[in-house]
């Protein structure tokens, strides 16, 4: 069972991240389709990433587990974090081997640093306001003793991402128009590798500054 996080403080004077968390709720009936679209992808680029398998794992925006499960079938102790309940609901249903927790990344400030080898997160970052995508990378770069792992969109998708991606929310146009590398460098974090992924995805494996 997951549960909610004692330090957890649900932002609901917070409108857009409430009104965020209630739009992934509604569509948790669509997360089979988006399982099945991105699985394949996670365990190939896990695979050639090779990372050790000691590794712990913290998974933000974990959604119903798919990137956290691609990383424990592996071997890696794994955590998953999300605020949306119907999405962790299933996810605790089909990965019984993750841990999972209702948590809302606004908090991730209470996490103890270096406390995570690695921090993933799996098409979090485009759903993000720029100001809370930057908290988010540097908040994973502090957490992370070893590398911080991210998947999402590395260029334009075709007309069906865009729309879903319109009815998602407004920060995907400035997430595809920003710079990574800017990203990353504010963050405090290096880019080791980078992995174009089917369709118009992407992953970047960085290790935090020291
Ligand atoms: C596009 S989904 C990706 C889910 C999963 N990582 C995957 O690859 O299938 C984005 C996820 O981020 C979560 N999320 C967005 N903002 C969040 C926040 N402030 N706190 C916790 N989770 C958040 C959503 O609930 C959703 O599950």
């Amino acid at each position: 069972m997951f549960h909610l996080n004692s330090n957890s403080s649900f932002r609901s004077s917070d409108a857009a991240d409430e009104k965020s968390r209630r739009f992934f709720n509604r569509v948790a009936f669509a997360f089979p389709l988006i399982e099945r679209a991105l699985l394949p992808g996670y365990r190939q680029a896990l695979a050639a990433t090779r990372l050790d398998t000691a590794l712990t794992v913290l998974d933000l925006g974990t959604g119903t587990g798919i990137l956290a499960a691609a990383f424990a079938e592996r071997g890696h102790v794994v955590k998953g974090l999300d605020f949306a309940q119907r999405l962790l609901q299933r996810a605790v249903r089909r990965h019984p081997t993750v841990a999972f927790e209702l948590f809302n990344l606004a908090d991730l400030d209470s996490l103890p640093t270096n406390s995570w080898d690695v921090v993933s997160m799996g098409y979090l970052l485009h759903g993000l306001d720029r100001d809370f995508r930057q908290a988010v990378l540097r908040e994973a770069a502090r957490i992370a003793n070893s590398h911080v792992l991210i998947f999402d969109y590395g260029e334009p998708g075709n007309a069906l991402v865009r729309f879903i991606e319109w009815i998602e929310g407004p920060h995907y146009p400035e997430f595809l128009r920003d710079s990574r590398a800017i990203d990353f460098a504010r963050a405090g974090l290096t880019l080791r590798h980078h992995r174009p992924m089917r369709g118009s995805g992407a992953m970047w494996l960085c290790v935090p500054d020291s």
